[in-house]
Parts: C-alpha cells; sequence; structure tokens
C-alpha cells in the first residue's frame, strides 16, 4: 500500500527528471539519503541531480567503486555508494566522514550504513519498486533502515 505522499515515477527518465529538479535547491553542503532496493532507481536519482547541477559525463555505480565525484557542475557532487559497507566503522575507515557533509553536495546509496553520521539537515528519500517500470518515491526514511 502506498503511503499518501508517495509520487509515482513511471519510467527511467522520469526518476532522473525527479532527481533534476532537486539540483536548483542544492547548497554546499548538502547530504541526501537513498533508500532502496538494488535496482529500485537510486543511481537514475543521482543521473538526473548530476544533469541539473550541470555536470556533463557519465553517472554509473561500477561495483566496486564507493565514492564517484562529479566535478564541473554548479557544485561539486559526491556520489556515495555504500552497499559494501557493513558498518560505521568501515565508512570511517575509507574515509567517509569527509563527504558527510561536503563542500558541494553528497548523495549516499545505502545510507543505513552511515546513519549514525548523517547531519540533522539530511534530506532522505525511499524509492519502492511498484512494476518493472514504475517506482513510488516518498520523503523519509526507509522502514528497514
Ligand atoms: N521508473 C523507473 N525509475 C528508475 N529506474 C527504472 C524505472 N523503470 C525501470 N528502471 C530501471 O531500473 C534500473 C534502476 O537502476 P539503478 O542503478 O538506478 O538502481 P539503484 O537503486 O541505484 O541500484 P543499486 O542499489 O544496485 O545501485 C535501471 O535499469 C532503470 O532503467
Ligand atoms: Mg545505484
Amino acid at each position: 500500500m502506498a503511503a499518501e505522499d508517495s509520487i509515482i515515477l513511471d519510467s527511467a527518465e522520469a526518476t532522473q527528471l525527479y532527481g533534476k529538479a532537486w539540483a536548483d535547491t542544492c547548497r554546499a553542503g548538502d547530504v541526501i539519503a537513498l533508500y532502496g532496493v538494488l535496482g529500485s532507481g537510486k543511481t537514475q536519482l543521482v543521473k538526473g541531480l548530476a544533469e541539473g547541477l550541470g555536470f556533463d559525463g557519465d553517472v554509473t555505480s561500477p561495483t566496486f567503486t564507493i565514492i564517484h565525484e562529479y566535478i564541473g557542475g554548479r557544485l561539486p557532487l559526491y556520489h556515495l555508494d555504500l552497499y559494501r559497507l557493513e558498518s560505521v566503522e568501515d565508512a570511517l575507515r575509507a574515509g567517509m566522514d569527509d563527504y558527510i557533509p561536503s563542500d558541494g553536495v553528497t548523495v549516499i546509496e545505502w545510507p543505513d550504513r552511515v546513519l549514525p553520521l548523517l547531519p540533522a539537515n539530511t534530506r532522505h528519500f525511499t524509492i519502492e519498486v511498484a512494476s518493472l517500470n514504475e517506482r513510488l518515491i516518498r520523503p523519509g526514511v526507509s522502514a528497514s533502515a
């Protein structure tokens, strides 16, 4: 059952546009936390945000890279994919605290790994897979985080 504040995103492009719309509101030091299962569309949101900030390179999530830096837009964008980290200690060892917050915008996939490190003004969004091409997004922390 979808929460009342969920929005339907009916294609990967719609999800990218949703992320792109965040760009105008972003300021240095902002942190955005994205919850959702594998393949739910978190990276599609980051792709849109990067485009909205004016970054014109590729946005991907290579499996073994934790930090992706997208430089050249209005603000630097740091994309953290923490799937492979198991604990806050892991994250600190990998130097994550330099990015939470950062001198630009930090977007975090799998933020449940670092909940105690997130600043109070972090914006949280949860994506759910509704069907092959439909996602539901709502502000807030995932119930399972
Ligand atoms: N409405 C939609 N929104 C976003 N992605 C969609 C949608 N419909 C289909 N897709 C597809 O779902 C996949 C989402 O992949 P994406 O890499 O963004 O997921 P992710 O949440 O970042 O996963 P991971 O945790 O593995 O990094 C893409 O292949 C995309 O084309
Ligand atoms: Mg991803």
